[in-house]
């Protein structure tokens, strides 16, 4: 979490340094020393005068604060499709997984059978709607693969039977940890054999990952992605394990979302995908999305059909915004276009400071190395 001065704390606010103690004061909140309050404290302090705390992915250490953010409408709770990540070593089988189950034969347009992307997918299944997420497993996309498990709520582990656990499988664990998501191990391609499984149970003890019939809680579940074998229990387990985390979002308020990937289209430029996380975003909101902002000029759905509005965990496609934001940058949606222009700029500048200080800190140790 990040740390804040109580003076900073009010600037941001446009408020005096007083009123924030005053507020300290209110709330008991007596063991605050040096002026200097952490995440919790000041989020605590903001809200209670009104003001909501929006974390910037990339960068703890800067966050907005929204004056009466959707505290003047009445909330629409309701829950929402869980967004599952499928992660997984390179050529395991991840797009074909995918591709079984929503019948889309992505695999075949992708160059080289390499995904390079990260893309979303709605499938429909009677026992309620699920949003899947592929991810590259190529060495090169690390931290592509690490932005795609913060906006995950399950991830879908793939491992072939034949090759067993892998650099990139363990590297997908550890970004679970981090992110703090349940696995689902997905054993695939038992169409060429089914020897393997225990050995890769037992192998994944070593992470802390302990299938059920070892005593454990994490479901492993044996799938073919080439007969279709095993995807109705897979589609099972994603919807049990979605059950226990009760995921829930408001229907109403000013939309949150967060970003799937970016690319610049000829004709519509600046084209973002984008899950909507809470509220109900509309056609000319105006939004902050990392370092860009913008009108939403269009949105569409995944099948490229225009909507006026989109509802929590639907994959969109939007356009209007100033440029492209990176997978994984949260977008908001905001009451005045200024303040969106302000807020790019100033994450533009910090960008530039922090590029800069980088640089010269390299300077400062080549220097060194040459002495
Ligand atoms: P990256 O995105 O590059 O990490 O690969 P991926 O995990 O998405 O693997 P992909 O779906 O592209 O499949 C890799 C290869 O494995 C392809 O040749 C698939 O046809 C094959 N394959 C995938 N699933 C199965 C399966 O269940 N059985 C068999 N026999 N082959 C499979
Ligand atoms: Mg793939």
């Amino acid at each position: 979490g990040f740390l804040i001065t109580i003076s900073e704390l009010a600037n941001r606010m446009s408020v005096k340094k007083n009123k924030v103690v005053e507020i300290i004061t209110q709330l008991e909140l007596n063991n605050i020393s040096n002026d200097i309050l952490d995440q919790e404290t000041a989020q605590l302090i903001s809200e209670e005068m009104g003001y909501k705390v929006i974390l910037h992915l990339d960068n703890k250490t800067e966050f907005l604060l929204l004056k009466n953010r959707n505290i003047n409408h009445i909330q629409k709770i309701l829950p929402r499709a869980p967004i599952v990540t499928i992660m997984g070593h390179v050529d395991h089988g991840k797009t074909s997984l995918l591709d079984k189950i929503c019948s889309t034969k992505v695999v075949n347009q992708e160059f080289g059978g390499i995904t390079q992307h990260i893309g979303a997918y709605s499938v429909f299944t009677k026992n309620g709607k699920i949003i899947f997420i592929d991810t590259p497993g190529h060495s090169a996309f690390t931290a592509m693969r690490a932005r795609g498990a913060q906006i995950t709520d399950i991830i879908i582990l793939v491992i072939a039977v034949d090759d067993g656990v892998m650099p990139q499988t363990i590297e997908a664990i550890k970004h679970a940890f981090l992110a703090k998501v349940p696995i689902i191990v997905a054993i695939n391609k038992i169409d060429k054999s089914e020897n393997n499984i225990n050995h890769i149970k037992k192998d994944l003890l070593k992470y802390e990952i302990i299938s059920e019939d070892f005593g454990g809680e994490t479901m492993f579940i044996p799938v073919s992605a080439k007969t279709g074998k095993g995807l109705k229990n897979l589609l099972q387990a994603i919807l049990l394990q979605a059950e226990m985390l009760e995921l829930k979002s408001d229907y109403e308020g000013m939309a949150t979302g967060v970003v799937i990937e970016s690319f610049l289209d000829k004709g519509y430029g600046p084209t973002v995908s984008i899950i909507i996380l809470e509220g109900c975003l509309k056609k000319g909101d105006v939004c902050i999305c990392g370092m860009e902002y913008g009108k939403i000029r269009v949105i569409h759905n995944e099948n490229r059909q225009e909507i006026t509005k989109a509802s929590p965990s639907m994959p969109v496609l939007i356009y209007g915004l100033s440029g492209l934001p990176r997978t994984g940058e949260k977008l908001i949606v905001v009451k005045n276009e200024k303040k969106a222009r302000e807020v790019s700029i100033y994450r533009k500048f910090k960008l530039r400071e922090k590029e800069f200080l980088s640089k010269k800190q390299k300077n400062i140790e080549n220097l060194f190395q040459n002495l």
